[in-house]
Formats: C-alpha cells, structure tokens, sequence
C-alpha cells in the first residue's frame, strides 16, 4: 500500500513543515486528491493571513466555510470564535456563555492559557468529523502552523488534558490527545525542500516528534526540486546554475534519506504561479511519485 493510499483512510491530516516550504500547496494538493478519489474533504487553514483561498482559486474565506470544488470545502479558522464555540457548546446556557465570553478576563484567559487555542483549534476539526458542525465531511486536513508550533499544535490536547484534569475541558483535551495519538485515524505530513536549513529543521522536527509525542508522519514531501539538465544539454550561465541547484538538491535529499527511513515523495519545482493549475499538476506529480 502506497502512502497516499494510506494518507486516504485517515480522517484528520495535518501539514506541517518549515514555513514557505509548501505547506498550504501540499494542503491543497492532498484536498484535490482525496475529494477526487470521493471523500468529502475540508481544508482548515489556522494561519490568520489567508493564503490557502488562493491555492484554490477562490476569494478569501473570512472565517466561513467556502466550497472549493466538488467535495471540497476551505475554511479559515479563528481562534477567538473556536474557544467561544468550545465554550458555548459546554455551557449550555447561552446567556451565561456570552457573558464569559465577553468579559475581559475570558480573553486573558485565552491569551494565557497554554495550549488552549491549540486545543480548541484541533477540537472544531474533531467536531466536524463527529458531525457536530458543518460541513458534513469524511476527512479534515489541518494546513498546521511551520514547524515547532505545529509540533505545539500536537502537543497541546494532551498538554491540557494534564492542566485541566477532571474538568469538562480536560476530559474533552484527554479524547482529543487520544484521538490524535490513534495512527489509525489522524496522519501527519511533513513537507520539506532539499536545502540545507530546510533539511536541517526537518530532521530536527522529526526527532522532536518521536521523542516528545511518539509520533512518526505517515509521508515527508521534498517540495520543489529543481530540474535536471543534461551535462550534454545546453550550455551557459543559467543551465550551469541549475545543475548547481539539482546537485545540491541532491546531496540534501541524500542526507535527509540518510535519517528518514519512512516514506518520502518528491515533487518538482513547477514554472507556475500559485493556483488551482498548480495545485492540479502537482497533485498528479504525488500520484505519480507514489506509483
Ligand atoms: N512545487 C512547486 N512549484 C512551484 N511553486 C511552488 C511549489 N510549491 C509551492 N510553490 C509556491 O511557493 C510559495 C510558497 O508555498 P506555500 O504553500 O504558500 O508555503 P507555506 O504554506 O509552507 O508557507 C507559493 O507561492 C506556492 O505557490
Ligand atoms: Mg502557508
């Protein structure tokens, strides 16, 4: 079974990886995939500057749930409404939720609470995929903040669930910590360039995630490889560069392969500009690689 064939039963998938490496590309890249392949899929973007609406080809989301495509539906999340959601649904009187809500010390509260944005984050796409909120969909794919917070972002259900035990918050950070523990269900892709510090952050970030959350990602994405041009091919300054390029490309993805023994997908560094084509030729490079 190839990783994407594996990446396709999951219901919860999140993209992490060093920021401007393709996160949010791969996020859509994967959306595209899966909708295609007939599951119902939503994008969840938690970075607040929207980028991923223009992956897609859409207008900015403003924190509504916007379709996409055929099965594919895009949302921008935002911590204040998914804490004031978290804390509407337990306390069920809603007079008394707006008041807490509203107050000042409620909004020191989420600023100082570690882990509690996090929490809440991961707990709308737990409530998505149990149906408790819209839109009704078979997998949510988290386009998860760059690196170290998106191992944060892992961390933070389980992290809470310590801070909060025996309250309402702490059992619920307790079934989220074990829903996100359960490979069967939540998957994690890393995504990467073949570049020394990307390469570096990548290993770090792998060790981090095995040792603190005993964690491995289901498939890392070498994004953006240059091109191969033949010794024999053209000759002068710009092809001298690229070779230049695809052999370091080469030497950091050796050494990336050197430490990494999962699964690892390259995709090519495309002359498009960001959309839906690219995330379209892309999509079909993954299934290419795969194979
Ligand atoms: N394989 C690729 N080929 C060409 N352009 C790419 C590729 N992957 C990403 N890009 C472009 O690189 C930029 C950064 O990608 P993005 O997905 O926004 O990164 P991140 O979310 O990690 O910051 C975007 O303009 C995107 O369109
Ligand atoms: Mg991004």
């Amino acid at each position: 079974m190839s990783a994407l064939d594996r990446l396709a039963e999951r219901q919860l998938v999140l993209v992490t990886g060093k920021g401007g490496t393709g996160k949010t590309t791969l996020a859509a890249v994967l959306g595209h995939l899966l909708a295609a392949q007939g599951r119902r899929v939503l994008l969840l973007e938690v970075e607040s500057r929207e980028s991923l609406h223009q992956a897609l080809g859409a207008e900015p989301s403003g924190g509504a749930v916007v379709q996409a495509g055929p099965r594919l539906w895009f949302q921008n999340l935002r911590p204040q409404a998914v804490i004031e959601e978290l804390v509407q649904e337990k306390l069920p009187i809603a007079y008394l939720a707006r008041r807490i809500t509203e107050s000042p010390a409620f909004h020191q509260f989420v600023e100082g609470a570690p882990g509690l944005k996090e929490t809440a984050l991961l707990g709308h796409a737990y409530r998505v995929l149990h149906g408790l909120q819209r839109p009704e969909v078979d997998v949510v794919i988290v386009d998860a903040p760059a690196t170290g917070h998106g191992a944060s972002l892992l961390a933070a259900p389980g992290l809470m669930a310590q801070a909060a035990e025996g309250g309402q918050l702490g059992d619920m950070a307790r079934d989220l910590a074990a829903y996100l523990a359960d490979a069967s269900r939540c998957g994690l892709v890393v995504t990467t360039q073949a570049e020394e510090l990307p390469v570096q952050e990548t290993l770090e970030l792998l060790q981090s995630l095995a040792t603190r959350l005993d964690l491995r990602p289901d498939l890392v994405v070498v994004n953006g490889l240059y091109p191969a041009v033949p010794e024999a091919g053209p000759r002068g300054a710009w092809a001298d560069l690229l070779r230049a390029r695809h052999r370091m490309n080469q030497a950091e993805r050796a050494r990336l392969a050197r430490s990494w023994d999962g699964p690892l997908l390259d995709l090519p560094l495309l002359p498009l500009e960001r959309g839906p084509a690219l995330v379209a030729a892309l999509a079909e490079a993954l299934r290419g690689a795969a194979r």
